[in-house]
């Protein structure tokens, strides 16, 4: 089968990795039969380098009629880069959450668990990491403080700036509906975090979860409020299954479990809507700083390619042969130096390999 898929390179590290992931979705079309075509889609500073605008309507109608978007990176030094003394609309950031609501993907998944190969990389000790843990975040990602309205004015001959926090019922369900069927598929538990001791729009968060729970008998789901979330996830991360919550709060959560992993560099992402189609990036950032170098870690990249080929082309078995690929590589010795062991002792045990390689290592083991 045919599959079109528009790849977004970006910017940083966003070519090389996005490279070592088509290296590895071609694999899968050879042994699989799959025939993957590729268009380039332009965003970020990229954009802004070659048309003046992070993100141009062309750009938005080629994600449109792509089967699915495979994305690298997007953005630079945002305090060296030029890019960000433009006004924020015309930021690389920009061109992501234009894009984000164009193609109307309120659903990102951020999975964050630990590799047992990878273990040592956990910052946490390890009576608390006990047998691992294995977490998805659902976080809302076209509503709140991201889409409210916003303004800076003087008042009263002060400097004000104001933005604004706006949830529906329909949105709120949405999203809502989306973890629980996430649930079903996994260990059936969802925490759903806000601040609703504070908030309105948690308040009302609450009543939608809770009505949304009535249809799925199965899921157990607590409300926890999101400092204690901050709290829980360095105390006990193993408590969490899926993680639901809405979009500020999802976006610094899924930076602390991640991170909470160790392994950043491992981790993949999915934007999803109500169509098959999606955007599918690395959890992590566009890392300008070794940009070119090929030392890259494309393993995130490579995962969140094998969520594509899963949720968007229904290819359950091509996703596994990626994602056991990713195993192989790790029990093999294989590491980029971002999850390279530290100890000299250790060091003889490992291979340290650049992204190029590693996306080669992977390619040959699907
Ligand atoms: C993310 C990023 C974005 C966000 C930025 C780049 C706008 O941090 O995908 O988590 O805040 O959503
Ligand atoms: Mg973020």
């Amino acid at each position: 089968m045919k599959y079109h898929v528009g790849v977004i390179s970006g910017d940083g590290i966003g070519p090389e990795i996005v490279n070592e992931a088509k290296k590895v979705l071609n694999a899968v079309g050879t042994k699989f039969d799959h025939d993957f075509e590729y268009e380039e889609i332009l965003m970020g500073g990229c954009s802004i380098d070659a048309t003046g605008v992070p993100l141009t309507d062309e750009a938005i109608g080629q994600a449109k009629a792509a089967d699915a978007v495979l994305m690298g990176s997007i953005g630079g030094n945002t305090s060296t880069s030029p890019w960000y003394k433009l006004e924020p609309s015309l930021r690389p950031e920009a061109g992501l959450l234009k894009l984000r609501k164009s193609l109307n993907l309120f659903a990102n998944l951020r999975p964050a668990y630990l590799y047992e190969d990878l273990k040592e990389a956990c910052p946490l000790r390890d009576e608390i990491i006990g047998d691992g843990f294995d977490m998805v975040i659902m976080r809302e990602l076209t509503g709140g403080l991201y889409f409210g309205e916003r303004e800076t004015k003087e008042v009263n001959g002060v400097m004000t700036a104001t933005d604004t926090l706006t949830y529906s019922e329909e949105e709120i369900r949405r999203i809502a509906v989306k973890g629980f069927d996430i649930a079903m598929k996994r260990r059936k538990k969802v925490t759903s975090v806000d601040k609703a001791n504070v908030l309105d729009s948690s308040r009302l968060w609450r009543k939608v979860v809770e009505d949304v729970a009535k249809d799925y008998p199965e899921v157990t789901y607590e409300h926890m409020l999101v400092d204690n979330c901050a709290m829980q996830l360095v105390k006990n991360p193993a408590q969490f299954d899926v993680i639901l919550t809405e979009n500020m709060f999802g976006d610094i959560l899924s930076d602390e479990a991640s991170m909470v992993t160790g392994s950043i560099g491992m981790l993949s992402s999915a934007s999803m809507n109500d169509t098959k189609s999606g955007l599918y990036e690395p959890s992590h950032g566009s890392a300008p700083d070794i940009a070119g170098q090929d030392i890259a870690n494309p393993i995130a990249t490579i995962l969140s390619a094998a969520m594509m080929l899963r949720y968007s082309f229904d290819l359950d078995k091509e996703a596994d042969a990626v994602e056991a690929a990713v195993r192989q590589v790790l029990k093999d010795g294989y590491r980029t130096v971002d999850i390279m062991p530290q100890e000299d002792e250790k060091k003889p045990y490992f291979t340290q390999v650049g992204c190029s390689e590693m996306g080669d290592l992977i390619a040959g083991r699907v």
